[in-house]
């Protein structure tokens, strides 16, 4: 079971494969299972409520089961530590997001009986390797780096996915060509700011350099990346997709918030005016792009009127998508110190306004799609079953009806209609 962003859910194809390796099967059913690891997620309160509201509820499986082997992965285990079994005291085993290569050798001390926890200390060396890890056969992500320095201050995730480290370059060119070995026609580069990548590494190399040297190897037709931060964003990536073969035009850049007193007390280090000329730029050399971001609501000090510039920006940029999040406190950051915290009721009234602006905005941007013909590549199934789902260059997601043997071919589809996350179109026939 995966919480969280898609760090985490690429982590848990790392933990599947190490589980499988221990000679585990998978079920979907919690009944059968001996073995079950959920892989967590802190950045919110809510996330953290949602978890422990799970794992309490697995408790009466392993009345059913005595064998039952619960474990826990991920941010909350390494910001709980230790306090953690005082809430969970059925789990049997806990560690962080840096200790995932220990799972095979706890996995056969829980099998005797013995409890773990974690070290919880911060490991130098890049994450795991990427090869034996394709989980869907035609899309995969590509881990470049691991950790944050930016200490936003509203965010938990430098404390408990420690510092930022980038992988060499040669690592990535090697697991990159191995993905495409392995059929991958769409890979993700990621990271919690690929920006930056590249600091700290002997080889002089950054994130616009490392896009231009993947495109030339022209293995993988889809190169995205996830996630971009403003201060880092610059020229040289939009021209480097803009001058690519294989990069992808979809650009999710958080602004988190529309006023610049509030972006200095989250330690954003930017201002409103400068994430403008950013967008302006991309709109510029990429008309086609698709712009996403995130924003947080009723940070601690927002007023009607710093709110009301959030809400400007939504309007003047028109992203194709926003999540937007109210702010939660996260104990150790510096925001949870902060006294001027905002009320749960006005922070939800404003997230409100908020998501009824934008999703008007997405629905509005999508349907000025109708009409248009795009290339997807065919990812699988829609949730019902009964339709092919892919995505376009842009990210965007495109229903249609066809067979089985056209997943992980591209498609030209026409859109029929556009909605507010989703594209229905239709296969055109060549
Ligand atoms: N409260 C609300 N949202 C948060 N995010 C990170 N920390 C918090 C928090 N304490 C949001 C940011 C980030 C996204 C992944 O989660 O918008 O970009
Ligand atoms: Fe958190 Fe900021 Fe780092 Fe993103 S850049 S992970 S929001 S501290």
């Amino acid at each position: 079971m995966t919480y969280g962003c898609q760090m985490n859910v690429h982590d848990s194809e790392i933990i599947k494969k190490y589980v499988k390796e221990c000679g585990y099967d998978f079920t979907e059913k919690i009944e059968n299972a001996s073995l079950i690891i959920i892989n967590t997620c802190c950045v919110r309160e809510s996330a953290e409520k949602r978890i422990y509201g799970r794992v309490n509820f697995l408790k009466k499986f392993k009345y059913l089961n005595p064998y039952l082997i619960i474990g826990m992965a991920g941010c909350l285990v390494q910001k709980d530590k230790k306090a953690l079994f005082k809430k969970v005291p059925h789990v049997d085993f806990a560690i962080g997001p840096q200790e995932i290569s220990k799972i095979p050798e706890i996995i056969k001390e829980a099998r005797k009986g013995i409890k773990y926890i974690g070290d919880f200390k911060e490991r130098e060396f890049i994450g795991e390797s990427e090869k034996g890890l394709i989980e869907h056969p035609y899309q995969s992500w590509l881990s470049i780096m691991k950790g944050c320095d930016n200490y936003c201050s509203y965010c938990i995730v430098p404390y408990v996915r420690g510092h930022e480290i980038s992988k060499d370059y040669n690592i990535i060119e090697d697991e990159f060509k191995y993905l495409a070995q392995c059929g991958v026609k769409d890979v993700t580069l990621l990271g919690q700011n690929v920006n930056s990548y590249g600091k700290g590494l002997e080889e002089n190399i950054n994130f616009a350099e490392l896009m231009i040297r993947l495109d030339k190897q022209d293995l993988i037709p889809r190169i995205r990346f996830m996630t971009s931060h403003p201060k880092d964003f610059n020229e040289a990536i939009v021209n480097a997709i803009k001058n690519g073969k294989n990069l992808c035009d979809h650009i999710h850049l958080p602004f988190q918030a529309g006023s610049d007193n509030i972006l200095k007390k989250m330690n954003r280090k930017y201002t409103v005016n400068e994430y403008i000329k950013k967008i302006e730029f991309v709109r510029q050399e990429l008309p086609d792009a698709a712009l996403t971001t995130d924003i947080i609501v009723g940070f601690p000090g927002e007023t009607e009127e710093d709110f009301n510039q959030t809400i400007k920006l939504v309007q003047d940029l028109r992203f194709d998508s926003a999540h937007t999040f109210i702010y939660s406190i996260r104990t150790g950051t510096k925001a949870a110190e902060f006294e001027d915290q905002i009320p749960e009721e006005v922070k939800k009234e404003r997230i409100k306004r908020l998501i009824d602006i934008q999703n008007d905005i997405s629905i509005e941007i999508n349907k000025k799609l109708e009409g248009k013909i795009y290339n997807i590549l065919v990812e699988g199934r829609d949730k019902n079953k009964t339709r092919l789902q892919g995505r376009t260059t842009s990210n965007k997601i495109v229903v249609f009806k066809g067979d089985d043997s056209l997943i992980g071919k591209f498609v030209d589809v026409k859109i029929i209609e556009g909605l507010h996350w989703t594209l229905i179109g239709e296969k055109i026939n060549v």
